[in-house]
């Protein structure tokens, strides 16, 4: 009994401190009421012989105190923290602002990006970043032995017979646009936003993960003019209508010509993407007549666009993870 009557106690004790107002009473109730276990302790007492008697009656009549003082604390308790709510309640008190969560510069700058070619009327698509060797390179015009390939330092995921069967993590946007063309006729004019992976040395400005937005535009009578247009509207849009920007002649071999663009940033130039007339070989390997339909197309790197936004002269703060770089946008 006397076991009986230390787990009645222990048990009650935990219960009353965990209880809410509303059953506090019942919970009281069902440790020292009229039906409780301890009631019948205290009534069958008259059962034992008279050391036990007074024993038992000792320890019952002290274990119905203590959950009694249980009771009060826990009372006590919830009136304090009542008191409590209330003020917070207080309409008169001034507001607590409280942390919310924000995009990253990376999200920011890709909407921007899309925003103004969105209003160029461009469509906005996306591709897988486990690619075909096929897509990333073949029909980009650069087969398997073409130097052109060592530029993009690739993760390879599966070495298949062929580049059909290959897989690798995408080194830039442009497969995107052999999926698209392979489905769609011109007039086409698509963004592709997405992150490519490159196995290279990291430094201030190169990062082997990195986000980059492919645009793509095709119909009959596209020339140059409108890809310096299209170009320069989005930079400006996004970086300034002051922003020195310089188109530098350069090789990709699915663009013939091509281009560098650069922008002055932290006096030097900074290369923000590659870009230039679709090569008519990439037309004629997705099934379109180079002799009636022209493009251009262009990769910008989209750190490298937050950098010059934010003045960030580190590319590796963006994946640091770092909460004092990431919580000042
Ligand atoms: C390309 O990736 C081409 N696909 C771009 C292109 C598309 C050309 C369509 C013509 C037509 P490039 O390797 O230069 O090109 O990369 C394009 C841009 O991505 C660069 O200008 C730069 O802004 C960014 N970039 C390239 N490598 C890195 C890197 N390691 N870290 C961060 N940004 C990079």
């Amino acid at each position: 009994m006397e076991e009986e009557i230390k787990q009645i106690i222990a048990e009650a004790k935990v219960a009353i401190a965990q209880v809410p107002e509303k059953e506090l009473q019942v919970t009281l109730a069902r440790y020292i009421g009229r039906k409780s276990k301890l009631t019948e302790i205290l009534k069958s007492l008259g059962n034992l012989e008279i050391n036990q008697r007074k024993i038992i009656g000792d320890l019952a009549n002290r274990a119905k105190a203590d959950i009694e003082a249980a009771f009060n604390e826990r009372r006590l308790e919830i009136a304090n923290q009542k008191q409590v709510d209330s003020m917070h309640r207080d309409v008169t008190l001034p507001g607590i602002k409280t942390e919310t969560g924000h995009l990253s510069p990376i999200t920011s700058i890709n909407q921007e990006l899309l925003d103004a070619l969105i209003e160029l009327g461009f469509e906005v698509v996306e591709g897988p970043e486990a690619e075909l060797e096929l897509n990333n390179f073949d029909l980009l015009n650069i087969p398997p032995d073409h130097p052109a390939r060592d530029e993009w330092d690739t993760f390879w995921l599966k070495k298949g017979k062929n580049s059909k069967t290959s897989t690798l993590l995408r080194t830039h946007t442009s497969p995107v646009q052999i999926r698209y063309m392979q489905t769609h006729k011109p007039p086409i004019r698509i963004a592709a936003p997405g992150r490519t992976f490159r196995y290279e040395a990291e430094d201030a400005t190169h990062s082997s993960v990195f986000s980059q937005m492919e645009g793509l535009m095709v119909d009959e009578k596209i020339s140059v003019a409108n890809l310096k247009a299209v170009i320069i509207h989005f930079v400006r849009k996004i970086l300034g209508e002051d922003k020195q920007v310089r188109f530098r002649p350069s090789f990709f071999p699915f663009t013939e010509p091509s281009f560098e663009v650069d922008v002055w940033f932290n006096d030097q130039w900074l290369e923000l993407m590659g870009c230039g007339m679709v090569n008519p070989q990439v037309l004629r390997n997705v099934g379109i007549d180079p002799e009636k339909y022209s493009g251009f197309a262009f990769g910008v790197g989209v750190e490298r666009l937050a950098m010059l936004k934010h003045n960030i002269k580190d590319i590796r703060l963006f994946l640091s993870g770092d909460l004092r770089f990431i919580e000042q946008f």
